[in-house]
């Protein structure tokens, strides 16, 4: 079996999941049961990232032991995944005793390979970001220009990665596409950072107290984001198993925000390089979630919970919000007009009366036995649905393959949009009054066939209601068996099949009034 090794960025634990985090694993857990359906073996993991100064500071302020504070908080990413849907096979905390192992083992490696040297900093820190900064990047009085918070002046000792002997090296394999970056703007990004000329990066920190101890020292921890990014190599099981670590790594997908490529795209492949490892197939970097054109973040205090939204609207929901609304590589909008009205008319409207009509019909006209398809009655509009189904696996999987969700869900709500106008250019119920039973049947029948099509599309995404669907259409899918491509070929043989309307899959929100 193929495998397919995707991975999120791991959270920092010093507070609670916002939307971007939910948006970003969703995005991925979409990719994930996507391969799964065409055939692959999927590891995906997901994590929180524990040894940052924030975690440490946290901790100290609620009087908590750092490790007992990043197991509380863990446990709000974990419930996260539950609440999403998010089929991840690992949860890294960067705390682990697995991890510590995979750091030491690393930079053991990159040590070794002669690419450490003792040197001295002195840089502009920005506590947030965990990353340095040259006076000029900054802004105002000294501020971070992501955090827009002062940055602190840090002069140390430290130990240093020799990055500027490998940027010719990962400037030529991301240019011949060995090592992909999409979107292409974000590649166009890294590469103009690469031939401006890369600096050398420290990889510890003295005097933190908080984080991994850099071997063979007393006062030096490991630099957060150089322990963090081991992350993704300690859950293919480098330092534990060797043989999960051959079978596992590379990593086919990191799946990351555009604010952190300079980490993914530049530092993290020249570590692997200089360990003499594979590098990731792919990083692709998403963009922001925006709450009314600002970007969410905890020092503009717009941030929108995940866990609230998902409560009021449902996963399934938010998840088809994010897939088919947040255009993939782009910044997106996330607010409650927006999920509501794509609630209303692409899930209430479109896809879920799509569903009940047809069922319905299918009830009444048919006692509830889905009916064959006569090719002799097939009139222009029945083969212009046809047509539009027939296609749908080429244009739908072109788009999966690109990560393209949007255009992807595009597809089958044009073809479920083209369900709904037949039913009302062929008027079923007036085809039954006239007796025309033939055409009857062929309606229904492609209707049923559309839904089932869609259904399969849509069960990436929203895996929960494609059971639903199923479970209405009596097909016996299975997710954890099914493979699209087969099942998405046209033409089910579906007479005599068992088909039952049942509950509203997308009820309509109806807003309430506001009081005078
Ligand atoms: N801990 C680091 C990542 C280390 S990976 C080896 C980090 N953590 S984070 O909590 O700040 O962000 C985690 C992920 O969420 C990142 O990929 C980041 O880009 C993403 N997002 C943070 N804010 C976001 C939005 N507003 N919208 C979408 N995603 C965003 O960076």
């Amino acid at each position: 079996m193929k495998k397919f090794f995707i991975t999120t960025a791991i959270d920092y634990a010093n507070s609670k999941p916002h939307a971007g985090h939910a948006y970003e694993k969703v995005i991925s857990d979409i990719i994930a049961r996507y391969k799964r359906l065409t055939g692959y073996e999927v590891y995906f993991s997901t994590g929180t990232d524990e040894h940052s100064l924030n975690v440490a500071a946290k901790a100290k302020e609620l009087g908590l032991d750092p490790k007992a504070f990043c197991d509380m908080m863990a446990v709000n990413f974990r419930d996260l995944c539950v609440l999403y849907n998010i089929s991840i096979t690992d949860f890294i905390q960067t705390t682990e005793p697995r991890h510590e192992n995979s750091v030491t083992k690393l930079f053991g490696a990159i040590e070794k390979a002669g690419d450490i040297y003792k040197g001295h900093y002195e840089g502009w820190y920005c506590r947030s970001c965990e990353a340095f900064y040259t006076p000029a990047e900054l802004t105002g009085d000294k501020m971070c220009p992501v955090h827009g918070i002062k940055a602190d002046l840090i002069k140390e000792e430290n130990y240093f990665i020799k990055l500027s002997k490998y940027t010719d090296k990962l400037q030529k394999m991301i240019e011949s596409g060995e090592f992909k970056i999409n979107p292409e703007t974000r590649r166009n990004e890294v590469l103009s950072m690469l031939k401006q000329g890369f600096r050398d990066i420290s990889v510890s920190r003295s005097g933190t107290g908080w984080g991994i101890k850099l071997p063979g020292t007393q006062d030096q921890t490991i630099y957060v984001w150089f322990d963090a990014l081991i992350n993704y190599i300690t859950v293919a099981g480098f330092a534990a198993d060797d043989a999960r670590f051959g079978k596992m790594w590379p990593a086919d997908l990191h799946m990351i925000g555009k604010d952190i490529i300079k980490f993914h795209c530049i530092i993290w492949p020249i570590m692997l390089m200089s360990a003499g490892l594979e590098l990731p197939r792919e990083v692709y970097a998403h963009g922001f979630l925006l709450n009314k054109g600002e970007k969410m973040s905890k020092t503009t205090g717009n941030v929108v919970d995940p866990v609230e939204m998902a409560n009021k609207y449902g996963a399934e929901a938010i998840r088809y919000y994010f897939a088919a609304k947040v255009i993939s590589g782009d910044d997106g909008e996330f607010n409650d007009e927006a999920i509501k009205l794509a609630f209303n008319t692409d899930l209430a409207n479109d896809l879920g009366n799509l569903v009940s009509r047809s069922n319905n019909m299918v009830e009444k006209y048919c006692a509830g036995a889905a009916p064959e398809l006569h090719a002799e009655a097939m009139d222009d509009k029945m083969k212009a649905l046809e047509g539009l189904a027939k296609g749908l696996w080429a244009v739908y999987s072109a788009a999966m393959e690109k990560y393209d969700f949007s255009g992807a869900l595009a597809s089958v709500f044009n073809l479920t949009g083209a369900a709904n106008k037949l039913i009302e250019d062929e008027a079923p119920w007036n085809l039954q009054k006239a007796g025309k039973i033939m055409e009857l049947e062929n309606v229904l029948n492609l209707l049923l066939e559309t839904i089932r099509l869609a259904s399969l599309a849509l069960s990436p995404v929203m895996p929960v209601t494609a059971v639903k669907i199923w479970e209405k259409l009596g097909l016996g899918y299975k997710m954890e068996t099914l493979n699209i491509e087969n099942e998405m070929k046209y033409g089910f043989a579906w007479k005599g099949i068992k088909v039952s309307k049942g509950e509203a899959l997308f009820p309509r929100i109806v807003e309430e009034k506001k009081e005078k």
